[in-house]
């Protein structure tokens, strides 16, 4: 990661808001009680729209800026009404409450969208029919298979990585913003990548083709060009010169650690095309989805204890 890229991380004002709203309430208490009455419900909206974390991601920033006021007053309601989730089958063992943190941050802030994109905000924990719009709710569908995958991929296949010798992973976990970066629909592979041709994806139907020293017989041009364009592909996608991997003198040697995690992420990415791809528009996963030309995925989340525990390894 590179210093100063950092966006500032934002102070926690809840605290403080906190305390010098109870001293508020305190003088105001004693002065009338209707008045009392007014601060502390204003008191406490205040605080509800404040409760946001500073940023938990490796560099971006969700503030809270696109979930609207009438959101806010419908989730508190919701809360009220249902202390518990009525339908959380991802997000067990939370309060409502809890959740409702994670989806400001993670869930709306991954997006960068409002709860209505996939609530109806009358009742937080219809499904299906009972959200009475059918795209919205086929978009609760799709964050609800979305979840379960971040939930695969760190459970499943970032642990592989601390199996790894000579190199620990930092700990960052996959989240929604990882691939999504703020936009609703995330393009895989953006037009024009860094030049390279739109059919030049990875060849993630036979890594095997990627072994040109272990290929007997003759290595077709063919095999070396899409070796070259995939290796090209993962360079500029992470922001790395060959050497990141490799060792320039004899390519094909493993001695570097970083091979064996562009391994293991080649493999993750077949999984995700196998397991995935139709709940993601049918696009086929890049390194770039994630990485954005930096070594750690900017839209990542820095720990594991950030989340909920159903969603990292533990
Ligand atoms: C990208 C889609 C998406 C967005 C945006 C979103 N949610 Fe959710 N929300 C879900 C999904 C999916 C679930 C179900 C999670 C599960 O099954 O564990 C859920 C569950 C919930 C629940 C639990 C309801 C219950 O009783 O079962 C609450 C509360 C909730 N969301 C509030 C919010 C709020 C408030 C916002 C806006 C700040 C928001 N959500 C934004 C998709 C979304
Ligand atoms: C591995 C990458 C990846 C991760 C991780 C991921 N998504 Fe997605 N998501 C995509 C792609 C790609 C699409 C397809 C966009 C399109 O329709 O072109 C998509 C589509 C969606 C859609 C449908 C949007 C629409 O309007 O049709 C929703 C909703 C969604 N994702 C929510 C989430 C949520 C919530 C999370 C985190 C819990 C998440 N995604 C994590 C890659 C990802
Ligand atoms: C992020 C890590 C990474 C970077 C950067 C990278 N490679 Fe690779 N490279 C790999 C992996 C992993 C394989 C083996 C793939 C397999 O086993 O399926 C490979 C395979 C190769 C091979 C085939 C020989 C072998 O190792 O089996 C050549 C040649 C090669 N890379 C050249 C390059 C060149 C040239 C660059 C710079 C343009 C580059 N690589 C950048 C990870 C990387
Ligand atoms: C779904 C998101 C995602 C995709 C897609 C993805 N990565 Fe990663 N990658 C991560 C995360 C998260 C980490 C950080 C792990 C850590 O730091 O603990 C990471 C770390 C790495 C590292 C270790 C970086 C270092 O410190 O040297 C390498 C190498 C890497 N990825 C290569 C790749 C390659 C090659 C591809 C494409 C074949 C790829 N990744 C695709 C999420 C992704």
């Amino acid at each position: 990661m590179t210093p100063g890229t950092q966006k500032p991380r934002r102070p926690n004002k809840t605290l403080a808001a906190v305390a010098v709203a109870a001293a508020v309430l305190v003088v105001v208490l004693l002065v009338t009680q209707s008045l009392a009455y007014f601060v502390s419900t204003t008191v406490v909206e205040t605080a509800a729209a404040q409760e946001l974390p500073p940023s938990v991601y490796v560099n971006y920033y969700a503030d809270g800026s696109y979930v609207s006021a009438e959101s806010n007053a419908a989730i508190a309601a919701y809360i009220a009404q249902y202390p518990e989730p009525q339908n959380a089958q991802v997000l067990v063992g939370m309060t409502t409450t809890e959740i409702w943190t994670f989806m400001t941050s993670y869930m709306a802030g991954g997006l960068q969208v409002d709860c209505n994109y996939c609530h109806n905000i009358a009742n937080f924990g219809a499904e299906g029919a009972d959200i009475g719009d059918d795209v919205v709710a086929t978009r609760k569908d799709t964050a609800r298979l979305h979840l379960q995958m971040v939930a695969d991929l760190n459970q499943n296949w970032l642990t592989q990585l601390t199996t790894i010798a000579d190199k620990q992973p930092s700990g960052a976990q996959i989240i929604c913003a990882t691939c999504h970066n703020g936009n609703p629909l995330p393009v895989a592979w953006p037009e024009g990548l860094h030049g390279l041709p739109d059919d030049f994806r990875l060849p993630l139907d036979n890594l095997d083709v990627l072994l040109l020293a272990g290929n007997t017989g003759t290595v077709s041009l063919d095999t070396v060009q899409n070796n070259q364009h995939t290796m090209y592909h993962i360079k500029q996608s992470l922001g790395v010169g060959c050497t990141h991997c490799h060792n320039t003198r004899y390519f094909p040697a493993w001695d570097q650690p970083a091979k064996y995690y562009a391994l293991t992420m080649l493999q993750m990415n077949q999984h995700i095309l196998t397991e995935y791809s139709e709940t993601m528009n049918n696009q086929e996963p890049s390194c770039y989805m994630c990485h954005l030309n930096q070594v750690r995925p900017p839209g990542a989340v820095e720990s594991a204890s950030s989340l909920p525990s159903v969603l990292v390894s533990q």
